[in-house]
């Protein structure tokens, strides 16, 4: 199951909802569960309302719960760790005077919009992330993801056009891979050498779907060769149609670039058994089933190890036993309602 925030979550606390919601897809056959983003322990993590906390006693206490849960039902779990960097606006919980904090300062309309984060401050977020990581360990989850995608804190050090430093976290690409070499190191060291690190990125930004960190193959590799160094186990390439072919030449598709460089074990994810993007979803336009043949044909073709499912999970919790019978015809598209009700 791909991560999918909800915000289900008042001040923060993953409740019965939360534990009850996770459980009936590890019951309905999911693998694997990532779960919606979840915030480390700094002050500007957060950039939306009722988003789980990954800190804090009663916040830790519910995650238990959701751990426990999916394990009873026999499933797997791991938390995605999730900043937003620049991406929080003021008035945002848990502290609504604290503004966003991004790669540089950002002045807008007089007052300032965004912080850039100072050496200190990139300590802290580095430590918190190691402090989420350890207590992952602790609450017995499975594993956990690094959000390194989607234009959030760690992929707007990434990207050339959201980072302009000029100290060592910015400039050349591999500058740019400073925070999430810190991070990836940190979070490493805090947990046992057999505690799965996913490493979850996109070329794809919210400003830009057409962005790329990487323009061609050798550039896919000054990205993912540091990264998978500092100890990522896992990589979770995210794509919003996981058919489209990344470079030129070539059928592969991002994960499957990435697992021919580095090796590693690869989870694709965009559009699995729908016929519409997510970004579409958010507009309002009705996504409907479309079979998973083209999966099956590149799975077996050992492109990728791992595929994340998110709406059709949602449209539909009993989807991967009606994918399995060969009941594709009764599964239900994903709406509107379904979006808004995220049950
Ligand atoms: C409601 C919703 C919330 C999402 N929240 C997150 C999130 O918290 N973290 C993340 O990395 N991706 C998030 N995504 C993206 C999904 O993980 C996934 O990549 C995307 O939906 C494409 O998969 P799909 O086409 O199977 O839905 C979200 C998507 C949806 C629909």
């Amino acid at each position: 199951m791909a991560p999918m925030t909800r915000n289900f979550s008042p001040r923060g606390i993953p409740d019965r909802n939360v534990a009850s919601y996770y459980r009936k897809r590890a019951e309905s056959g999911v693998g694997l569960i990532i779960t919606e983003g979840t915030t480390v322990n700094h002050k500007g993590a957060n950039g939306y309302p009722k988003v789980p906390a990954f800190y804090g006693e009663q916040a830790l206490a519910g995650w238990k719960q959701v751990v426990e849960e999916v394990h009873e039902a026999g499933g797997l779990i791991i938390p995605q760790l999730w900043h937003v960097g620049y991406m929080r606006k003021r008035g945002i919980e848990p502290d609504p005077q604290v503004p966003g904090y991004g790669p540089m300062t950002v002045q807008a309309k007089g007052a300032i919009e965004t912080i850039g984060l100072t050496a200190e401050d990139i300590h802290d977020v580095v430590m918190a992330f190691a402090a989420a990581a350890r207590e992952a360990e602790n609450l017995g989850f499975d594993g956990l993801e690094i959000h390194g995608a989607h234009e959030y804190l760690i992929d707007q050090f990434f990207w050339e056009k959201s980072n302009q430093r000029t100290d060592e976290y910015g400039g050349s690409l591999e500058r740019r891979l400073q925070l999430a070499l810190d991070i990836i190191r940190a979070v490493r060291e805090a947990v046992s050498n057999n505690f799965m690190v996913v490493f979850r990125f996109s070329q794809w930004k919210q400003q830009d779907f057409n962005a790329k960190l990487a323009r061609n193959p050798e550039e896919l590799e000054r990205f993912l060769i540091p990264l998978a160094a500092a100890g990522v186990d896992v990589f979770h390439a995210s794509t919003r149609r996981f058919w489209e072919p990344e470079f030129e030449g070539s059928p592969l598709n991002l994960a499957g670039w990435t697992r021919k460089i580095t090796g590693k074990p690869v989870i694709t994810v965009g559009s699995v058994g729908l016929d519409t993007t997510f970004t579409s979803s958010f507009g309002g336009k009705t996504a409907h089933p479309t079979g998973i043949d083209e999966l099956i044909r590149r799975m077996e073709a050992d492109e990728f190890d791992l595929v994340a499912v998110g709406r059709a999970l949602l449209a539909d919790p009993d989807w991967i036993n009606k994918i399995r019978d060969g009941q594709d015809c009764e599964i239900e598209p994903f709406t509107k309602e379904a979006l808004e009700t995220l049950a």
